[in-house]
């Protein structure tokens, strides 16, 4: 298995942290992940090592937790929620539309490994549902009405700077943003 120095940097950095090397197990998974995509059979066997344990306490966390994958994703991942406030917005009918345009079901990846999509638990801001989420960017109120043209630019790769879906996150740094500060004139 081969990570990158920046990747192997991050690890020796996060471990120390930690009371015990172990418990820095999941965020030394997720740093794999975010390298490789999945951590296959090869990259537990490497964390384990790296952390004094076994293979089997590292393959153990990632077939508990859903985030964590033995195989990769595709290229743009897309979740959607379907958990009870964004089902009763239309979720299902979300998720379906979804599945038909980019030509993949859910749970699995498209034969070209462009898309994967999972339809699955809360993605956590349920009052705007239903929510799609594209890798790490979340969108908010992707229903009946707007799911056609969500997925019409995601295949033509344009969600990212489109007028009508701006992502909670994008929307986020827009607002946070500083204004210039002002210039501070002294008092007579
Ligand atoms: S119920 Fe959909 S984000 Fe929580």
């Amino acid at each position: 298995m081969n990570l990158s120095e920046e990747t192997l940097q991050k690890i020796d950095a996060v471990i120390p942290k930690y009371p015990e090397k172990r418990s820095a197990a999941l965020m030394v998974i997720h740093l794999v992940q975010d390298e490789l995509g999945a951590v296959d059979l090869d990259a537990c066997a490497w964390i384990a090592n790296r952390l004094e344990l076994e293979p089997i306490n590292i393959q153990e966390l990632i077939t508990f937790y859903p985030m964590l994958r033995e195989t990769p994703w595709g290229k743009k991942h897309i979740r959607v929620c379907r958990t009870l406030p964004c089902a009763l917005r239309g979720s299902y009918g979300t998720c379906k539309t979804l599945e038909d345009k980019l030509g993949v079901k859910e749970g699995h990846v498209r034969e070209d490994g462009e898309y994967s999509l999972e339809f699955m638990e809360c993605l956590a801001d349920c009052g705007e549902g239903p929510v799609v989420m594209v890798d790490e960017e979340t969108y908010e109120n992707i229903d009946a009405e707007k799911v056609d043209k969500f997925a019409d630019l995601l295949l033509e790769d344009k969600l990212n700077g489109s007028k009508g879906f701006k992502s909670y996150e994008k929307a986020l740094l827009v607002e946070s943003k500083i204004p210039a500060k002002s210039k501070i004139t002294s008092k007579k």
